[in-house]
C-alpha cells in the first residue's frame, strides 16, 4: 500500500514536471514569436468606449442609406484569403490606413457632425498599429487588399460612400483581429 502511494505520487509529480516543462516550452515559443506580431495591437479599451462607437455606427448608418449598391462587400473573408491568422491585424492595418488616407480624408466635409469624430477616433486606433508587421511575405495580403481598393474606385463615388457604410464592419474586423 505504501509503495502503492510512493508510485502514484512519483508519477503525479512526473505528470507535473512534464506539465511544467510543457508550459516552459510553449511560453519560450510564444516569446520568440512575439517580436513579429507584438506591436499588432489595439487596446480593447478602445473598443468599449460608447461614445466613438455610437458615432462610428451612426455615420457607417447614414453613408449605407446613400449606397444604393447592394452586391457589393468591401470588408469580409475575401480581404482574409491565404492570409495567415496571426497577420490579419496586418491586414486591417492596411485597410484603415486605406480608408483614412483615400476615404475619409478627401471627404472630411461630408456627413457632418460625426465625421470629424470618427475620423479622429480611427486615427488613434491606426496609430497603435504603427510598428505592426507581418511575419512573412506579403504579398498575398498587398493583393486581397489591392483588390478591394480597386473595386473602391472601380465605385467612383459610389465606393466611397460603400467604405463610410461599411465603417461599422471595419470596427468589428479591428476589434477581432487586432484585440
Ligand atoms: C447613438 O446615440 C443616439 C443618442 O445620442 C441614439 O439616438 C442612437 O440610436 C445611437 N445609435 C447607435 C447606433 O448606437
Ligand atoms: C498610411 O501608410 C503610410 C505608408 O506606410 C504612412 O506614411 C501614413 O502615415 C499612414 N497613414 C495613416 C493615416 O495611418
Ligand atoms: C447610385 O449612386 C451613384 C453614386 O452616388 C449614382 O451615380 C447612381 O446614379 C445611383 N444609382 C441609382 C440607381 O440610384
Amino acid at each position: 500500500m505504501a509503495f502503492l502511494q510512493k508510485s502514484m505520487s512519483f508519477s503525479l509529480m512526473g505528470t507535473l514536471a512534464i506539465s511544467c516543462l510543457l508550459l516552459i516550452v510553449l511560453w519560450a515559443q510564444e516569446a520568440a514569436a512575439l517580436p513579429i506580431t507584438s506591436h499588432c495591437k489595439i487596446d480593447a479599451s478602445d473598443f468599449q468606449r460608447p461614445y466613438f462607437t455610437n458615432r462610428t455606427f451612426m455615420l457607417a448608418e447614414e453613408a449605407s442609406l446613400a449606397d444604393n449598391n447592394t452586391d457589393v462587400r468591401l470588408i469580409g473573408d475575401e480581404l482574409y484569403r491565404g492570409v495567415k491568422m496571426q497577420d490579419r491585424c496586418y491586414v486591417m492595418k492596411e485597410v484603415l490606413n486605406f480608408t483614412l488616407e483615400e476615404v475619409l480624408s478627401p471627404q472630411s466635409d461630408r456627413f457632418q457632425p460625426h465625421m470629424q469624430e470618427v475620423v479622429s477616433f480611427l486615427t488613434k486606433l491606426s496609430n497603435q498599429l504603427s510598428l505592426c508587421r507581418i511575419s512573412g511575405d506579403g504579398r498575398r495580403i498587398q493583393k486581397n487588399v489591392q483588390t478591394m481598393k480597386e473595386t473602391v474606385k472601380k465605385l467612383g463615388e459610389g465606393g466611397k460612400i460603400k467604405v463610410i457604410g461599411e465603417l461599422n464592419l471595419l470596427f468589428f474586423s479591428l476589434r477581432n483581429a487586432c484585440v
